[in-house]
């Protein structure tokens, strides 16, 4: 069956058309929207059943969490069982925006959202559509990035058709998502703040107000702690993520050797940070070497590579800079696919 499609227009959300999304919240089915980071694949985050529905049309383990949703602070210190001081500083810095915060959660907070964990993410989605999606709910919505299990996350409604179609009831379609890769994990149960996904809340960002703050599981660093990780140490930053159907092989330089016998080859895809100098048999997604605009387009560039059906796709990696981390960070995982 082919899901209920909702445009909406990001600038002027119509509430009578995202009523209907919202009703179906409630009642326990699955809605893909839209946020500022990629768009997500929503349930009622306090029905079990609702959310248990998210790991089937996934295909997702079971041993990994769910982000909370919410659409304000007082919604977030409804579902969290402490609200630290630096929570709130946090939220009222950060949000609504792409940070998640990991705090200890309540009771009613399924066991299936934290895969056991007692801990909860939250975030408040920098997405008019989104925020008044959670709104008219009245309920948090837990929502991993709308993908099956592994692969690319959608920045845009096609790809949720393409990737889950009718596993979901309704897409609400507000057009591209404007950050592009998903939001910085921050976990505060710990001792000090720890990063445990790198975003585009930077650690720099972060400092403002946590002076340093130290990463885990970076595999840009050289760490492979995750990649057995169960649910008490930060899961869904297994190594293989992220990754489109073709092979992806990282760059540093375009005229590297092994590098260069793809550029006759049609098959062989490309994503650049300039124009390149000669012409390539394949397709070329140039991105810039910006990380805003990278970092907006690089899933969609994924997403066309893959349905132009090229094997491989040779990436040239950005600097290795604070300011790339999290970007770098993807792209090792869509190596390791
Ligand atoms: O930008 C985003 O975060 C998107 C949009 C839809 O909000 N969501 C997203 O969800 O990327 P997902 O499920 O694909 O990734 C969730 C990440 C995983 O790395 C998971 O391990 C971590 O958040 N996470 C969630 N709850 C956690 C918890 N209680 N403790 C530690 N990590 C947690
Ligand atoms: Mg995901």
């Amino acid at each position: 069956m082919s899901p209920r499609v909702i445009r909406i227009d990001p600038d002027h959300p119509d509430d009578a058309l995202l009523q209907a999304a919202a009703d179906v919240l409630r009642q326990g089915g699955l809605v893909a929207f839209p946020t500022e980071t990629v768009y997500g694949l929503g349930a009622h985050a306090l029905d079990p059943e609702a959310v248990e529905r998210i790991y089937e049309a996934k295909g997702r383990p079971p041993t990994n969490p769910i982000i909370v949703h919410v659409a304000s602070i007082a919604q977030a210190r409804q579902v969290a069982a402490e609200w630290s001081e630096t929570a709130q500083a946090l939220a009222e810095r950060f949000w609504p925006g792409p940070l998640t915060l990991v705090v200890p959660k309540r009771a009613e907070v399924p066991d299936r959202v934290t895969a056991g964990l007692d801990t909860v993410g939250l975030r408040m989605p920098d997405h008019p559509v989104a925020l008044r999606l959670i709104e008219l709910a009245g309920v948090p919505v837990a929502a991993p990035s709308a993908n099956r299990y592994t692969a690319v996350s959608p920045t845009d409604a096609a790809h949720v058709i393409d990737g889950l179609g009718g596993a979901v009831d309704i897409i609400v379609d507000a057009g591209p998502t404007s950050v592009g890769i998903e939001s910085t994990v921050l976990s505060l149960t710990g001792e000090e703040p720890r990063i445990l996904r790198p975003g585009m809340v930077g650690a720099a960002d972060l400092a403002e107000l946590l002076g340093d703050v130290g990463h885990r599981g970076d595999l840009s660093e050289g760490s492979e702690v995750h990649a057995e990780a169960g649910p008490a140490s930060s899961p869904g930053l297994a190594p293989k993520h992220y990754a489109p159907r073709a092979e992806v092989i990282l760059y540093d330089r375009p005229g590297e050797p092994g590098i260069t016998d793809h550029i006759a080859n049609p098959a062989s895809g490309w994503i650049a940070l300039h124009p390149p100098e000669f012409d390539h048999a394949g397709p070329v997604e140039v991105l810039g070497d910006q990380p805003t605009d990278y970092a907006r387009g690089l899933y969609a560039a994924l997403h066309r590579l893959d349905a132009a059906g090229v094997e491989t796709v040779l990436i040239e990696q950005p600097p290795p800079q604070e300011r790339w981390r999290a970007i770098r960070d993807r792209l090792q995982r869509a190596a390791t696919g």
